[in-house]
């Protein structure tokens, strides 16, 4: 084993960026929806800024790593790119990909309505319910698909 071996090095950041992209996704999720239900505006609003952050500097490098590097994969290894698995595995991405930009804008919007509820002093208005509602309801199908998404990728029915 060595470090200069391109597909060990490939294959680990591949890993790697899969770790960051499905690790940041749970936890900002557990996060979020504890907060929320505890119902502290301000810290909604701390929160809910935090997971935009966490969006920006590890979800995204993440998403756009993993293609890249998979692709990179598949050309070292030799393995058909048009293979069934990672068909699915295209699709599957790009549902989870489409779940996750609508969650970063349900996200800005569910940080904006908690920051001006604490400044103005009301309670969350219902804009900020039909969001939150939203956000949980895109995360089960992004879960379940980056899910199935690594079964694929250790599996590799019909690609390997
Ligand atoms: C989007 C396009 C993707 C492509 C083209 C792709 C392609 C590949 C390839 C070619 C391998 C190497 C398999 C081998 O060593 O024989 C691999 C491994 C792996 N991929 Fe992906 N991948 C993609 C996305 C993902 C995603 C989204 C995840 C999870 C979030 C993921 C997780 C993994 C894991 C955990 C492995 C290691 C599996 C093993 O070596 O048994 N991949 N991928």
């Amino acid at each position: 084993m060595s470090f200069d071996d391109p597909y060990l090095l490939l294959k680990a950041i591949h890993i790697l960026s899969a770790t960051i992209l499905f690790g940041t996704g749970l936890g900002t999720a557990f996060h979020m929806w504890l907060t929320h239900l505890k119902g502290d505006t301000s810290a909604i609003a701390v929160v809910a800024g935090n997971v935009v952050l966490a969006d920006w500097l590890f979800t995204l490098p993440a998403v756009i790593v993993q293609p890249f590097s998979g692709f990179a994969l598949v050309y070292l290894i030799g393995y058909d790119v048009l293979a069934p698995g990672l068909l699915a595995v295209y699709g599957l991405y790009g549902l989870a990909g489409l779940c996750w930009i609508r969650v970063v804008f349900l996200q800005y919007r569910i940080r904006d309505l908690a920051r001006r509820a604490v400044a103005e002093g009301h309670a969350l208005p219902p804009a900020y319910h039909r969001a939150i509602r939203e956000w949980f309801a895109l995360g089960g199908p992004a879960f379940l698909a980056v899910l199935a998404i690594f079964w694929i990728m250790v599996a590799k029915p019909g690609w390997a």
